[in-house]
């Protein structure tokens, strides 16, 4: 197959940014155009303040943008001049209507596939980026299809799913554990499709980590690896509850299972929940797909590691109002962190968003202080009204000052380098903290005078006393 030198990606966002900065940066004969409906989107990747922050993400960008990597709003002309188009738009959970709650909203995917099909006069080598249900690709093959003016226009449409982690894009993009390609390798076409795509992976991916698979397959897998994470984090959760029940220690127990080979260590932090754009959507989405093909006991399992993330989320606000003498009417409380998880801006369902709110609805104030997170986007997420209940803080230091209480909800690093000592002496006493990512030093934080709660932990005497627990 002749190699692909013209790439169009729709959606400039967290993934169609990050993939095709690095596939202009590993392929410069390729030219790559990312183009997105929102011109402040464009704008802002055509500007020296990236939309989004991720670690080693802007020197790449600034180092490619204008050589072979281009941001525009025209969606048409790129599409018309490419040969192949990866679609990474958005896929969140439906909203309304039929799945309301459960499947995944295609109508910004289908609207990518008209626009395709309409302004493609060549044949096109179609790429799912999204995270979509299984079988996508045949609808929107149908779409592709019966909607392009244009006679002969051939599509092949693959499936190769993105794996990065917000936070180590950069790094996960640069050295995949795995790339995964599904096509119709059965015929010949298809074949030569997968063959194209694999050939701009092999730039820089080495052979033997190109994975290929049925379309189905590879749509599958990508669903199945995040509800496997997840299922690991709710897992670690569960142990976190029956940790403070019995004075066990939730750090000790992960150690301990994580050097069994067979286990491993990786995700096994417990912490007060997993957040993220794709987590909780994806594993609703699977459930739900479960539901539609009669297989109600395999949704209700995967169903289940949503509630207890969710239950991690309120039963974090219970401890810390129970704690504080059953009220937190009026008190001031310090949220440091908002984003979903370290070195990102994102706060797509962050459980920040529900510990904020549990708190305000039993009448505390909160300082929310995030290194990354812009206050517009804690008013967005938050609502008018919660807002009322807010102060978005520039430092730490005005976010602490005076509060009765803080509470971790992202593991950021700076936390950990703050001068606590310092921060005890601007606080209301008794001075609480609640750690809700197990990153601080417990035992010094109590030596400082703070009563401390930490999830998984044994209990500070303190905090059974104030709860009348044994
Ligand atoms: P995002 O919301 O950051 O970006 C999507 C972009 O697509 C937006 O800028 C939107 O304006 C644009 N868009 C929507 N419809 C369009 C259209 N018809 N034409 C042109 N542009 C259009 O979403 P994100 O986080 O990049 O996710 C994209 C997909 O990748 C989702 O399916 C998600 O599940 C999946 N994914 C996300 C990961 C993550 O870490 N965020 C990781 C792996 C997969």
């Amino acid at each position: 197959t002749r190699p692909i030198t013209t790439i169009c990606c729709i959606g400039a966002g967290y993934v169609g940014g990050p993939t095709m900065a690095m596939i202009a940066k590993k392929c410069p004969q390729i030219s790559v155009t990312v183009v997105d409906i929102s011109q402040p989107r464009i704008d802002a990747w055509n500007s020296s303040e990236l939309p989004i922050y991720e670690p080693g993400l802007d020197e790449i960008v600034f180092e490619c943008r204008g050589k072979n990597l281009f941001f525009s709003t025209d969606v048409e002309g790129a599409i018309r001049d490419c040969e192949m188009i990866f679609v990474s738009v958005n896929t969140p959970t439906k909203k309304t209507g039929l799945g309301k709650g459960k499947a995944a909203d295609l109508t910004y995917w289908e609207l990518a596939a008209r626009t395709i099909a309409a302004c493609s006069e060549s044949d096109k080598i179609i790429v799912e980026k999204s995270t979509v249900p299984v079988r996508t690709a045949e609808a929107i093959e149908k779409v592709l299809q019966r909607n392009c003016p244009h006679d002969g226009v051939r599509f092949d449409i693959l499936s190769n799913p993105e794996f990065l982690a917000e936070g180590t894009a950069i790094v996960d993009l640069d050295a995949p554990d795995r790339v995964l390609i599904g096509g119709k390798i059965e015929n010949a076409k298809g074949q030569a499709a997968v063959d194209a795509l694999v050939g701009v992976y092999s730039n820089w991916v080495p052979k033997e980590n190109i994975l290929t698979a049925n379309l189905w397959s590879a749509e599958l897998s990508k669903l199945a690896a995040n509800a496997f994470l997840a299922q690991r984090i709710s897992s670690i959760n569960a142990m976190s509850a029956l940790c403070e029940a019995t004075g066990a220690d939730v750090q000790q127990v992960s150690h301990a299972i994580g050097t069994d080979t067979r286990i491993g260590s990786k995700f096994l932090n417990a912490s007060v929940g997993f957040g993220g754009s794709c987590f909780q959507k994806d594993i609703l989405n699977l459930a739900y797909i479960c539901e539609c093909h009669g297989l109600p006991e395999v949704a209700e399992y995967w169903h289940s590691v949503v509630g207890m993330n969710d239950y991690q989320k309120s039963r974090f606000v219970k401890r810390m109002i129970s704690a504080m003498f059953n009220t937190i009417s009026g008190k001031k409380i310090s949220m440091l962190g908002y984003a979903f998880k370290k070195d990102t801006g994102d706060t797509r369902e962050s459980p920040a968003i529900d510990v904020g709110h549990g708190l305000i609805e039993d009448g505390a104030k909160l300082n929310i202080y995030d290194p990354k997170v812009a206050a517009a986007q804690i008013a967005l997420d938050m609502g008018e009204e919660a807002m009322k209940s807010i102060t978005c803080c520039k430092t730490h230091t005005e976010s602490l000052t005076g509060a009765h209480a803080v509470c971790i909800m992202t593991e950021w690093d700076e936390f950990k380098t703050y001068d606590w000592e310092a921060i005890y002496g601007v606080m209301q006493k008794p001075a609480f903290v609640f750690d809700g990512r197990l990153i601080l030093d417990h035992q010094k934080l109590k030596d400082i005078g703070f009563i401390v709660y930490a999830l998984g932990k044994p209990l500070d005497p303190f905090l059974c006393s104030a709860e009348g627990a044994p």
